[in-house]
């Protein structure tokens, strides 16, 4: 048997790699139940696929193949009691749900001429109360040394106190930026960016995050997304740029945004900084 380890991981002449997660807010529906948006994935695969850039890890969110089933089974809070058979039923059918349309987003990205391969994280990452507490970015090390990209989702895992809950693309995100030392880390969503309070009825972009500014934005109530919204999203991007990572919030329906920004282009959108190391 070979032992796969850091021997085999990305070495010092490996191009750092990007990490996109696309927003389940911008490929699916998010509140027509399990719709994905057939023409934003395609063009958000293409402009993936562009010939000559880095190599690129790709996550995906849930969207409406996982959100209301979350909720329904209320998946992200404890359990009322032990062993809730509901629950792990609840749980089994948002974890095939998700992969419905994981498959659809490898799809998209063979169709586009990329290197795809799927890497769930279920079977090895664990949460306790919801937070995850322990992930595996081996794998994803040994696909990109091997010139593949690595896809992986927002999905159902198993967790240490309730049995089951359910684990963000987003916190993927942040232990793989520092994991794999990636170059940045682009969230694509539905919205131009983190949005700021209004000024005269209109609320601008907030162009540079910082944590004062994410303290100042309201979770956000009723919405149908476990995960945390918008201002969830904000400290994952706080938290990766703390750990020296650029990370930007970006929009996916704007054309050519995703494929300027994964060449390292500026683009319009909320960033936060990397801290020096
Ligand atoms: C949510 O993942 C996973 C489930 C609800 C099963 P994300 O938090 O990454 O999904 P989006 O981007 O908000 O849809």
């Amino acid at each position: 048997m070979r032992l796969w380890g850091r021997a085999y991981g990305l070495g010092m002449a490996s191009p750092a790699p990007v990490i996109v997660k696309l927003g389940g807010s911008v490929i699916t529906r998010k509140r027509e139940a399990a719709r994905i948006r057939p023409k934003v994935l395609r063009r958000l695969a293409e402009e993936l696929c562009e010939p000559g850039g880095p190599p690129l890890v790709v996550l995906h969110g849930a969207g409406s193949f996982g959100h209301p089933g979350a909720v329904r089974w209320r998946l992200a809070s404890a359990p009322p009691s032990e062993g809730d058979p509901h629950r792990a039923r609840g749980a089994a059918i948002v974890s095939a749900e998700v992969r419905r349309l994981h498959v659809a987003v490898l799809r998209e990205l063979v169709d586009a001429g990329g290197r795809p391969v799927s890497v769930p994280v279920a079977g090895s990452a664990r949460n306790h109360e919801g937070r995850l507490s322990q992930f595996d970015p081996d794998p994803f090390r040994r696909w990109l040394s091997a010139g593949f990209t690595p896809v992986s989702f927002g999905d159902v895992v198993l967790d240490d106190r309730w049995g089951t809950s359910i684990l963000s693309a987003d916190s993927i995100a942040l232990e793989l930026a520092s994991a794999l030392r990636a170059e940045r880390v682009l969230f694509v969503s539905d919205v131009p960016g983190v949005l700021g309070p209004a000024i005269r009825g209109r609320r601008p972009v907030i162009p540079e995050l910082t944590s004062e500014l994410v303290r100042s934005l309201q979770p956000k109530v009723g919405a149908p997304d476990v995960t945390g919204g918008i201002r969830g999203k904000a400290e994952a991007m706080l938290a990766i740029a703390e750990k020296g990572t650029l990370a930007g919030l970006i929009s996916g329906l704007s054309d050519g945004a995703l494929s300027r920004a994964v060449r390292g282009e500026a683009v319009y959108g909320s960033w936060a900084k990397a801290a020096a190391h």
